[in-house]
């Protein structure tokens, strides 16, 4: 019955497939691989740089359920953040759909998404102890990718210098860091001076704030 199933499956799969037992695989397709110009090192670093992101995300999303909690009840810092968590989601979306404009990504992708996917922490004392962490995560998220740039500029195994990529990076994700950067920077001076002149009613004001995006 084996057989007559693998045999039937055989037949399914056009001249170009091969059987492989009861699972039927169709062969890649055969493309010239002239036009796949990216480099090793570089290649490597942008496939990390989906986990960094992705571990980004699971950072944001944690602040933003530990200020969704009832007894914190920060609905204005919950919803910044669980917004932050999308950015970094997306950023993830962009890296891989940049690899695979790029001809890149054709094996092994799930294996990207393996790692121990864990918040660094769970609760803050405060939504200005939030924001500093966040500062600090940005500043090691654009720290990565200005290493990508400079590994994507001048890869130690090659000559090749990938352009269109450095420009991607430069232009499109160090620009939104930068100016995420300056919108924590910001935020921490203002809830700071609210804090030092109300206390916990100054964090409470600025909440109501953050919520209707006067922020
Ligand atoms: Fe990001």
């Amino acid at each position: 019955m084996k057989l007559l199933g693998a045999f039937f499956c055989g037949l399914l799969c056009a001249s170009a497939a091969v059987g492989d037992g009861l699972k039927c695989t169709l062969k890649p397709a055969d493309i010239p691989s002239d036009w796949l110009d990216m480099v090793d090192p570089c290649i490597k670093i942008m496939e990390h740089q989906i986990q960094t992101e992705i571990q980004a995300a699971m950072t944001y999303l944690a602040m933003g359920a530990h200020f969704a909690r009832d007894t914190v009840n920060r609905p204005g810092f919950s919803k910044f953040f669980f917004e932050a968590a999308s950015e970094e989601r997306d950023h993830a979306f962009k890296i891989i759909e940049y690899l695979l404009m790029r001809g890149q990504l054709t094996t092994n992708v799930p294996n990207l998404l393996k790692f121990p996917l864990k918040p660094p922490r769970e609760d803050w004392s405060s939504a200005v102890s939030a924001l500093n962490d966040a500062l600090i995560l940005e500043a090691k998220v654009t720290s990565s990718i200005r290493e990508i740039i400079k590994t994507c500029e001048t890869p130690k195994t090659s000559d090749f210098n990938d352009y269109h990529l450095v420009d991607y990076l430069t232009g499109d994700f160090l620009e939104e860091q930068y100016k995420g950067q300056r919108d924590l920077a910001g935020k921490i001076s203002t809830l700071g001076k609210m804090m030092i002149n109300h206390g916990p009613l100054g964090e409470f004001l600025y909440d109501k704030q953050l919520l209707k995006d006067e922020l």
